[in-house]
Parts: C-alpha cells; sequence; structure tokens
C-alpha cells in the first residue's frame, strides 16, 4: 500500500474570543480522524491558525485600547490550553495574518485577476461620517422597515424576522458612534463566481465526491440553473475599504481583502509555515496530484467552503479541496442551557479545571458522532451513562479484573497457552479490526464505538464465564488463571489500540502497563508481561457534572442572555458576589504592597496611566492602569498601594503590563461612576504580602 498524503485542517477559527464547546467538538473531530490515518501508516499534516482579520475583530481591539496584532495575539496566547487539555495534536498554529497569508492571498488574486475573473464595481455603502469608515451591516442599526422594532441589526429584524439591505432601516444610526450614516460610494472589487466557467467547474467539482449527499442538497440551487434558466449564484464583493484590519489589495491603495478571502488561504499559510518551519517543501508538496486536502468545517459555513474556496483554488491554478467534512452543530442539555452570548453552557477550560477527564468527553462525542451533517446534543446523563457504564464499566473493567492476579500470582508473565474459547474471542477481536478502521476512515464514530463495545462485551462475558477472582479461589486453578487472565490483557490491548485515536493518552499508559507499541493500526504482537497495574480511568461523579453546569456567580446573577453582564442595582456593589473559593485558590494570587515611584499619563489613551512600581524586588516594574479619569499622576506618586505581583506579563498598545494595580468600583460604573485606589495603613513596605 501507498501510504496517503493527507493535509488536513479545521475551520480557522476568529480571533476575537476563547474557544467554545463547539470548536472543541470540531477539533476533536478531526484530531481523532488524523490519529487514525497516522496509525494506518498515511501521512497526515495538521494544522490551524486563528481567524485575525475583519472589522469585527478591528473594532474589538480599539474598544479594548489595543492594536489589532496586540489583541489577535493575546487570543493566539489563550489557545495552548484547550489545545493541549484536550489532546488536540494540530502540527502547527498560525495565524492569517502571518507574512505567508499576506503573500498567498496577494499571489492567489493576482492569479484570479489574470484569469479574468476580478472585476471592479461602484457600490453604495453606509458611511459613518464621525468614524470616518464604511460601516459592515452589523455595525448599523435602526427601525425595522416592516414592524418598525427599534434597534435592529442592518440585515434583518430579530422582533418579526424579516430581512432587508442596511439601506432600507428607518432612521439608521452607526453602532460604532451612533451618528447618522451617509450614503457614500466607493469602489469594490468582485470575483466573478457567475461566469459561466466559474459554474461549470462548481457543477462538477460539487458532484464529484467531495461533499456529502446532503450538503450537495443545500449547494445545488445556487449552481443548479433555476426557472429562468439561471443558476442564482451572484458574484462576490471581496473588498474592503480602509480603516479595516487586513491584507492590502496589490495596486488598490486603502483596499483590502474582505476576511472571508484570506480567511482559507490561511489554510496554506499555516501549512506552508509549518513546512518552512520542518524543512520541508511546501511548493512540491501541494503540487503532487496524490496529496490529499481535507477540511473539517461546521455546517454554518458551507457556502464559503464548498462554492467560493474551490473556485478560488482552481482559478488561480492550484489544487482543490479532496473532501470537505461537515459537521452539525453541538447543543447543550437539549439546547436548554445555550447561551448566544457564551456559545454554550459547557465551558471547556471550566470541565479541565474540575479535574474532569478530557478522555471523557473524546470518547462521549465520538460516541455520538456520524458522518452525517446532523446537530447532536450533549447531555450530562447520557454523558454519564456511557462514560461510566461503557468506558469504564465494559472496557476498562476488563484490565482491572486481570492485571492484579498477573502480577500478584505470576510475576507479571503472560502466558500464550490461551484456552479454545480465549482464543476465539481473540481472533474475533482482530477480525474486527478492518470494519472497525472503515467506521473510522467514513467518520462514523459513532459506529466504531459501538462495534468496540460489543466487542467489550463479549470479553466481559467470558469473564463472567470464567470467573477469576473464583479460579484465584483454589491453587490447583492457576494454569486455567493464568490463561484467562492473559487472554483478558492480549483483549485488553486490541480494543486500546481500536480506541487509541479517541483515547490518546489512555493509549500511551496501556503501552506502558504492556510493553506493546499501540501506534500502529494493525500490529499482531501479543503482551508479554505487565508493569504493576495502576487504575486507569476514574468515573465520571454526578458532582462534577452538576458542578460544570452551575451557573457561574455573573452567570447566576444575568437577567438576559444577550447581555450578561447586566449589573443588577438590588446586590452589593451592583453585581453578586463570586462564589466560592478555597485558600489554595485565594492562595495563587500574590498580593503585594508597591510603592508608585513614577506614574505618568499615557500618550494617545484617555483611559490609562502608566505606574512605576516598587515592590521590593531592586527594580521597577512598568504597569498601566485604567485610573485616569479618577487620579491626577501627581496626586499617586510616592504612595503606596496593593498589586496582584504575578499576574502574567501582558502586551498592550502602549507596552508590556506587569501586573495589575487593585481599586473599587461599582458594577455599573456609568450609573455609580468612581474608582477607588486601595491604600495600606502606616508602617507597611512594598514587598509585604497580603493574605
Ligand atoms: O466562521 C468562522 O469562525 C470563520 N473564522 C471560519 C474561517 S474558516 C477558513 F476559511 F478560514
Ligand atoms: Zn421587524
Amino acid at each position: 500500500m501507498t501510504p496517503r498524503r493527507l493535509f488536513v485542517t479545521t475551520a480557522l477559527p476568529y480571533a476575537n474570543g476563547r474557544f467554545h464547546i463547539g470548536h472543541i467538538m470540531e477539533y476533536i473531530q478531526a484530531d481523532i480522524w488524523v490519529r487514525f490515518q497516522r496509525m494506518r501508516g498515511h501521512e497526515v499534516h495538521f494544522v490551524c491558525a486563528d481567524d485575525a482579520h475583519g472589522a469585527p475583530i478591528m473594532i474589538a481591539a480599539e474598544k479594548a485600547d489595543l492594536s489589532p496584532q496586540q489583541f489577535v495575539a493575546g487570543i493566539a496566547a489563550g489557545r495552548k490550553p484547550y489545545l493541549d487539555g484536550f489532546h488536540i495534536g494540530f502540527d502547527n498554529w498560525h495565524s492569517t495574518d502571518g507574512p505567508e497569508n499576506h503573500q498567498l492571498a496577494q499571489a492567489v488574486y493576482l492569479d484570479l485577476k489574470k484569469a479574468g475573473l476580478i472585476e471592479t464595481r461602484t457600490i453604495e455603502q453606509f458611511f459613518d461620517p464621525q468614524k470616518n469608515m464604511f460601516l459592515p451591516d452589523r455595525f448599523i442599526k435602526g427601525q425595522c422597515p416592516k414592524c418598525g422594532a427599534a434597534d435592529q441589526y442592518g440585515d434583518n429584524c430579530e422582533a418579526c424576522g424579516a430581512v432587508y439591505a442596511p439601506t432600507e432601516l428607518k432612521n439608521p444610526y452607526s453602532a460604532l458612534s451612533g451618528a447618522q450614516p451617509v450614503l457614500k460610494q466607493s469602489d469594490h472589487f468582485f470575483f466573478k463566481l457567475s461566469d459561466p466557467r466559474c459554474i461549470e467547474f462548481l457543477q462538477q467539482w460539487t458532484t464529484s465526491g467531495a461533499v456529502q449527499a446532503e450538503v450537495l442538497n443545500k449547494i445545488s440551487e445556487w449552481i443548479a440553473p433555476g426557472e429562468d434558466g439561471k443558476p442564482k449564484m451572484g458574484d462576490w464583493d471581496i473588498s474592503r475599504d480602509a480603516p479595516y484590519f487586513g491584507i492590502e489589495i496589490p495596486d488598490a491603495p486603502g483596499k483590502y481583502f474582505y476576511v472571508w478571502l484570506d480567511a482559507p488561504i490561511g489554510y496554506l499559510a499555516s501549512l506552508k509555515n509549518y513546512f518552512a518551519k520542518t524543512g520541508r517543501d511546501f511548493d512540491a508538496f501541494m503540487a503532487d496530484p496524490a496529496t490529499e486536502q481535507v477540511h473539517f468545517i461546521g455546517k454554518d459555513i458551507i457556502t464559503f467552503h464548498t462554492l467560493f474556496w474551490p473556485a478560488m483554488l482552481h482559478f488561480s491554478g492550484r489544487k482543490v479541496p479532496s473532501r470537505v467534512y461537515v459537521h452539525g452543530f453541538l447543543t447543550v442539555n437539549n439546547g436548554e442551557k445555550m447561551s448566544k452570548s457564551r456559545g454554550t453552557g459547557l465551558d471547556p477550560l471550566k470541565y479541565l479545571s474540575l479535574g474532569m477527564n478530557p478522555q471523557w468527553l473524546r470518547y462521549y462525542l465520538a460516541a455520538k458522532l456520524s458522518a452525517r451533517n446532523e446537530d447532536l446534543d450533549f447531555n450530562a446523563e447520557d454523558f454519564m451513562l456511557r462514560v461510566n457504564a461503557d468506558l469504564v464499566g465494559k472496557y476498562i473493567n476488563i484490565a482491572s479484573r486481570a492485571a492484579g492476579f498477573l502480577t500478584k500470582r505470576f510475576a507479571g508473565q503472560l502466558t500464550h497457552a490461551f484456552d479454545a474459547q480465549g482464543m476465539a474471542i481473540l481472533q474475533a477481536l482482530r477480525k474486527a479490526g478492518e470494519t472497525i478502521a472503515e467506521h473510522y476512515d467514513s467518520r462514523e464514530y459513532g459506529k466504531a464505538t459501538r462495534e468496540i463495545m460489543a466487542l467489550a462485551d463479549q470479553v466481559n462475558a467470558y469473564v463472567d464465564q470464567n470467573k477469576p477472582w473464583e479460579l484465584a479461589k483454589d491453587e490447583a486453578n492457576n494454569e486455567k488463571l493464568h490463561q484467562v487472565c492473559s487472554v483478558l490483557i492480549n483483549a485488553f490491548a486490541l480494543l486500546s489500540r481500536y480506541l487509541a485515536p479517541v483515547l490518546p493518552a489512555l493509549a500511551r499508559e496501556v503501552e506502558a502497563l504492556t510493553g506493546l507499541n499501540l501506534d500502529r493500526w494493525d500490529a499482531t504482537e501479543a503482551v508479554k508481561a505487565i508493569e504493576p497495574y495502576q487504575h486507569l480511568m476514574q468515573r465520571v461523579t454526578p458532582e462534577q457534572l452538576q458542578a460544570l453546569f452551575e451557573p457561574s456567580p455573573d452567570e447566576a446573577a444575568t437577567k438576559s442572555d444577550s447581555d450578561p453582564n447586566l449589573p443588577d442595582p438590588n446586590l452589593p456593589g451592583g453585581e453578586a458576589v463570586a462564589g466560592s473559593i478555597g485558600i489554595d485558590d485565594f492562595a495563587k494570587v500574590d498580593l503585594r504592597i508597591a510603592r508608585i515611584v513614577e506614574c505618568e499619563p499615557v500618550e494617545g489613551s484617555t483611559k490609562l496611566l502608566r505606574l512605576s512600581l516598587d515592590v521590593g524586588e531592586g527594580r521597577l516594574r512598568q504597569v498601566f492602569s485604567g485610573i485616569a479619569s479618577a487620579y491626577k499622576p501627581e496626586e499617586l506618586r510616592g504612595r503606596l498601594t496593593v498589586m496582584v505581583a504575578n499576574l502574567a506579563p501582558r502586551k498592550m498598545k502602549f507596552g508590556v503590563s506587569e501586573g495589575m494595580v487593585l481599586a473599587a468600583s461599582h458594577g455599573d460604573e456609568k450609573a455609580h461612576p468612581g474608582i477607588y485606589l486601595l491604600e495600606p495603613w502606616p508602617g507597611a513596605q512594598p514587598g509585604l504580602r497580603i493574605r
């Protein structure tokens, strides 16, 4: 068999927020597939990146008083705990703002232009005269033209569901400045997707087996001839005017690529960056007809990936995707805990911080995933059942039944003189390998795990029939006990191999236990001896699940889904007291007395002051603090205050901030303005710890 050459990606997440459970599900789905393909001996390169560009990110950065680059760098810095935490093994994590993407996006564009597929048109768009910028649809609000509801977005009404153009809104205003927008003309670039060449190519590509049947159904309307004989596909506006955080369009000053133009090119950019780092040849790899390009995505971004992206690639003379695998959405507890602002009610980092095993989630999602583009629900009871009854009860149980006897009675040595029944079971397990492999390959992980659990059932039936714990009572049964336990450990090792794409860390532990290599799918080696057994996996507890879905204090105080931080005047200081923590949690925060040695305004910021703090370290720390509205620099010089001394340094627009000073304020700062710095009683010295 010649190994497949696979280039695998997941959708690039916007760099404007933390991961939610939907991201994690997609990454786990792809990661399982990648690990499986590697076990089969294929060459796989698995990359992702932050999707850094676009107006929303630019505006969020401005609000945070950061440059867009600093803002997305901050988001990127927070990715690792999620990825490592859930054993998601991307080979590379890059950014669409990297130099490779700038270069590739411009090259793709120029190639499309050369192909005669780029056109310039003048369009009219709302412009914010105060902010001096064209407004993206979602930053224009006004009264619904149909029902008159106030404060509706520029594209649709949440009150009556009407869909319209932003220019139809009554009394429109800019969501950025409140100013009344004016209509202004601008030249935009369009990718001529309605060109017959594009339509013809897309009709062919979409029916080449690259997409699932239900996906093809969805997109056909755009490329199949309509009632008038013409497909619905229109041309695609790929440019935006400055100010915009994005990639400049060559020979068009002040024009940038729309974020969705350079986002998928970011797949190539991340691979290129990875290949450069590892001394591989990107161009040769992409030119190789054997290279398969595979994208895992969610159902919300189908048109971008199955129409725009393949056309961009094809007409710029590049390799087109071999497969686009679309999954549905993840709901949590039947969607009841869904919160628009938070993604869903299952916070991945909270899950990890509760000490919940990431492999439980991987297994649970695998058990529910199919190759179809359908939604799936995380249900707490179902989760507990599948983890405790199946994963631990059926599978882990096999090892714990047998390992102790082998260590205590047979010095960890296994026999290969199996009984007939045991032999038959091991054979059945080996034979099932190909079926399970087909399920993994076709992303039918639910089928794969069901098949594996059915095998575990057979093994458990063998346990029940032979009762090793009974055999162990009489030394005369030693040989039988040895056989049965040896069969069980071999069966366990086989099941572990089949589960390794889903449970990668456990597989490494089983390797340590059995001395086998579980990174190949079809190895036939038997276990010769085992190391002393340590329990491999705990059961999930109801308390963990309860804690996982317990609303955090700010959520509990939330009155509306769309505004999670609504202050409440009935609460002390305008917000609920945070959930209780242990003394250990508190001890993690290192609070110190600090002297404000120097204090000055920050040019370009009305909010911040720059403080130089002495914390008794023999050097000064620079800290930026949003207290300029409350204090003048000269008031603060020489005073003592309290700082968080072990906060990781944070890169801000104006420099690095090496800590944080503490100040009190009301939950509703608008209604109750005032910021009050803390100051210790006389006698305190810089560097003293607060406990
Ligand atoms: O929908 C999203 O989150 C986009 N950031 C996905 C981009 S995928 C690829 F095109 F970069
Ligand atoms: Zn309406």
